[in-house]
């Protein structure tokens, strides 16, 4: 996701802390979640540092798993070598923030586990190793003369376009509406299996955002032409996933934090 999505899941799932959880946060924390939970995209656009490389180059694998073009299993042995991936990435943060240590801070864990939880549940970031989920596909959205990509398109142009539309624009607006939504299907919402969370990814992804010709070429010579048809079947796929890494962030975070505040 963006700046956007990401900030919305932060935002829903702290709404869901317990007491307990919500300690633990605000005494690492002077910040709304919603404020932190892109941390872990911007750090990929500094790169002035003394030896002219980013330095946390290492950690972009860890916000996507790939599998072969049109492999629709995710299979962790191959896709997720020496956890070198988001699911291996949600593994090691919530494993190191469960383990007690008051010495430590964990705010670096704690801002990586927020933003990875987001970014699993938008579909392309479980996508093919042949396009990069979707960033070689060229695409053009509602007839604009600007050209974007597919994976783009999923992690904020049908967002953005969803928010102006029809709710002017406003992500406060925006958020309450989902929020009631949330509360209305939480029960639904309730395990923290990382395997199935990446494949409910892949599964839309293989069942609804390559569609037709792209299915055959994925061509990244042709820029494919999404209008209102693809909006309409897409934005409650979006809308859908936001709201499940919202309320799954919130009960995992109930869950791992409960440690800390049990013995203090
Ligand atoms: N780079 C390569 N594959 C990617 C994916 N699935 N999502 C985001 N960035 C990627
Ligand atoms: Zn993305
Ligand atoms: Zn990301």
């Amino acid at each position: 996701w963006g700046r956007v999505g990401h900030s919305l899941v932060a935002h829903l799932a702290e709404s869901l802390l317990d007491e307990r959880a919500l300690k633990w946060v605000k005494t690492r924390l002077t910040n709304q979640m919603s404020e932190i939970a892109f941390w872990a995209d911007t750090i990929h656009f500094d790169t002035d540092n003394l030896f002219g490389f980013n330095a946390w180059r290492w950690s972009k694998p860890l916000h996507y798993i790939n599998t072969p073009p049109w492999d629709c299993n995710y299979i962790y042995e191959r896709d997720c070598i020496n956890d070198r991936c988001i699911h291996g990435a949600l593994k090691n943060y919530s494993t190191r923030l469960k383990t007690f240590d008051n010495n430590v801070h964990h705010q670096q864990d704690f801002f990586f586990l927020v933003h990875f939880v987001g970014d699993i549940h938008q579909p392309l970031h479980a996508g093919f190793n042949n396009d990069a989920g979707g960033n070689g596909v060229s695409v053009r959205f509602m007839n604009s003369t600007a050209t974007t990509n597919l994976h783009s398109l999923w992690d904020t142009g049908m967002l953005t376009h969803r928010m102006r539309t029809e709710f002017a624009g406003n992500i406060n607006t925006y958020y309450a509406y989902l929020h009631s939504k949330m509360l209305n299907e939480a029960s639904k919402i309730n395990d923290d299996n990382f395997t199935q969370w990446a494949s409910e990814s892949l599964d839309i992804v293989c069942k609804q955002i390559y569609f037709n010709e792209m299915n055959v070429t994925m061509n990244s010579s042709i820029r494919y032409n999404l209008g209102e048809w693809y909006y309409q079947r897409s934005w409650p796929v979006v809308e859908k996933r936001l709201i499940q890494a919202g309320a799954r962030l919130g009960a995992l975070l109930n869950r791992i934090l409960i440690k800390h505040t049990e013995s203090t």
